[in-house]
């Protein structure tokens, strides 16, 4: 018996099928309220695609509009001190992508007087901003007929078109950037439409596991459907290689209630956030004590685990309340780093799982 496997359309057939049922379901069923929809402005459009390359939306949300309070335009952006800009992106995470940020506001300002060029392959000349969010940007703001294909629009194309090739092999990927521009919308009044809901769809009803395929617009169309192996897709081989690391944490409170931090260096993860110092090895972290002249034990806190796209990274902080001759010598031969009074704690650039241990 062939229960739920249908006939899929001819191909050329299946292309002109998918924009138009995917636009008129954006228009009903698509999302249109979120904050960054309610402007064409290029500034809030890419600031909104920025950070919602690597993070949700219900996260994002948190911290969109107050990144606008803080810096409103990109000549408020360009001039702000870096560090004011990783401060506000803090618990975000990908800093690079304020680093980017940053890099890019200056970059409109010094070389395009201030206006974010208007086509997706100007765009994408500018820092921090790929194929895909330079197609997102021209298509929301401009009507720019450009394909957008990130994580969640692979997705739903290969499973609506049945495009089995290994996403791991750059051909293969690249043929499919064709085939995402062959499916645009031929009216770039559409466009928004179009790309919007194509995120949606994907960030919604086409989900990795357990698609809700009966609510799709292209259910009838979906080769990946027709063929009962919707989960098949999309098809990439080269599984990310996970690495752990383990650090003990030397969290040194002075009688003020300052913190000793340190800043990261400028590449690496957590670049340019404050944080404590870093031990290879508990032994290394008590010696490092005894160097001081600190005798107390140092108090364990509750271990982190903290998930990065490469890395498991399990930090052991230890607390120790120093006196002020022991904080003086910290600031003798702990440098580069500075004790960052409480109020101040607040204002810095912190990793988030930090922020958290030092402010609750
Ligand atoms: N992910 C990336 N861009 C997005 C957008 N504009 N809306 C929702 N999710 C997104």
């Amino acid at each position: 018996m062939v229960a739920d496997v249908i006939a899929a359309p001819p191909r050329v057939e299946l292309e002109r099928e998918i924009a138009p049922r995917i636009v008129a379901w954006q228009r009903t069923h698509g999302r249109h309220d979120l904050p960054w929809q309610r402007s064409r402005d290029p500034y809030r459009v890419w600031l909104s695609e920025v950070m919602l390359q690597q993070t949700q939306v219900t996260t994002v949300l948190a911290y969109y509009d107050r990144f606008l309070a803080r810096f409103p335009t990109v000549l408020a952006l360009a001039e702000a001190p870096l560090d004011e800009v990783l401060s506000t992106w803090a618990g975000l995470g990908y800093y690079s992508r304020a680093r980017n940020l940053h890099r890019c506001a200056q970059a409109v300002m010094a070389e395009h007087g201030g206006a974010f060029p208007r086509s997706a392959s100007a765009l994408e000349t500018l820092p921090g901003i790929g194929r895909s969010t330079a197609a997102a940007i021209a298509s929301f703001c401009f009507g720019e007929r450009a394909a957008i294909l990130d994580g969640n629009v692979k997705r739903v194309l290969t499973r609506a078109l049945g495009f089995d090739a290994d996403l791991a092999v750059a051909a293969n990927e690249r043929a499919l950037w064709d085939r995402a521009t062959a499916l645009l919308p031929a009216d770039a009044d559409d466009m928004p439409a179009w790309t919007q809901g194509v995120m949606d769809l994907g960030a919604t009803v086409c989900s990795a596991r357990r698609p809700d395929c009966l609510l799709c617009p292209l259910t009838e169309v979906c080769v990946a459907r027709a063929q009962g192996r919707v989960e098949a897709y999309p098809v990439k081989t080269r599984k990310l290689k996970r690495g752990a690391r383990e650090h003990w944490w030397l969290w040194l409170a002075a009688p003020d209630g300052a913190v000793w931090l340190e800043q990261r260096p400028a590449r690496g993860i957590w670049a340019g956030l404050w944080t404590l110092p870093l031990h290879e090895d508990e032994a290394g972290l008590e010696t490092a004590l005894r160097e001081l002249g600190v005798h107390a034990a140092a108090e364990p806190q509750p271990t982190l685990r903290h998930a990065l796209t490469h890395l498991d990274w399990t930090l052991h902080p230890r607390r120790v309340l120093v006196d002020a001759a022991v904080a003086a010598r910290v600031e003798r031969s702990f440098a580069p780093g500075r004790w960052v009074a409480p109020a101040e704690l607040r204002e810095i650039a912190l990793p988030a799982p930090l922020r958290k241990l030092l402010i609750g």
